[in-house]
């Protein structure tokens, strides 16, 4: 039998010197947890949020340097108008109510995806949090909103071609292509987080998650709790990474 164990225990176990630098999180189940409590699916989005704030403080408690959450996805806009009315709200209202939250944990905030299709008013409101959290040194929060992983190789690949035409010499390889991706500023991640069971990528960080290590829960994403983190970060510790070499035998 499966016993939970306790925040100590998890934390015991975490080798503090190894832990992954990027944790990439696809927050899946937010509409199957609040269908099983006869709720409309906004209080499970809603829920999510606090399932955000748990994340982000163990990532900040632990000193992992960065964590990038999908929260909108470029598929997302295929939802209903009013769903996708009360996702934008809600980011509002994140934004606006955590950026104390954010600077009192030395977090700063960061966004990928296409930004200027966002509506305008969440635009502002993410350049005045984007802003109001520049100065911070702690984690980097990214959030991935109308953010879809082929797009951005595309914008990529269009940001290049431009370049080229101005300077012929520039190489086309992997590092210029990295660079040239939104997440420019970002390693890697080490570790994909996936919740609510499902055993898909769904256009997330494809260039970036070459060698990621994939760890998927069935818990839904607005019962995932710092716990759950904990014991993703002891799981990924206890695999051996090759990147395609063989290891240490
Ligand atoms: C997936 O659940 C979740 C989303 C599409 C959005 C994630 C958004 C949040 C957690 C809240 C807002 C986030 C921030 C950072 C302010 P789903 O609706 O696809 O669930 P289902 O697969 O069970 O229907």
């Amino acid at each position: 039998m499966k016993t939970e164990l306790g925040e100590a225990q998890l934390l015991a176990q975490i080798d503090l010197d190894r832990l992954p630098q990027h944790i990439a999180m696809i927050m899946d189940g937010n509409g199957r947890w609040a269908k099983r409590r006869r709720l409309p699916r906004i209080a499970g989005h809603r829920a999510g949020i606090r399932a955000v704030r748990q994340a982000v403080e163990a990532c900040a408690r632990l000193g992992v340097p960065y964590l990038t959450l999908y929260a909108f996805s470029a598929e997302n806009w295929k939802r209903p108008h009013t769903e996708i009315k009360l996702l934008m709200d809600l980011l509002r209202e994140y934004l606006k109510k955590e950026i104390a939250e954010l600077n009192k944990q030395n977090i700063r905030l960061g966004v990928i995806g296409r930004i200027s299709e966002l509506p305008k008013p969440v635009q502002r409101d993410l350049e005045i949090a984007l802003e109001n959290t520049r100065q911070n040194t702690g984690l980097r929060l990214t959030l991935a909103l109308n953010y879809g992983a082929r797009a951005e190789m595309v914008d990529a690949v269009r940001a290049l071609a431009e370049k080229l035409r101005g300077n012929g010499s520039l190489a086309i390889d992997e590092a210029s292509l990295s660079q040239h991706l939104y997440t420019r500023e970002l390693p890697d991640p080490d570790l994909l987080i996936r919740t609510s069971g499902e055993m898909r990528v769904s256009n997330f960080l494809l260039w970036q998650i070459a060698y990621a290590e994939i760890w998927v829960t069935e818990t839904l994403w607005p019962d995932f709790t710092q716990n759950d983190l904990f014991q993703a970060i002891i799981d990924y510790q206890r695999r051996e990474r090759r990147y395609g070499g063989l290891g240490l035998g």
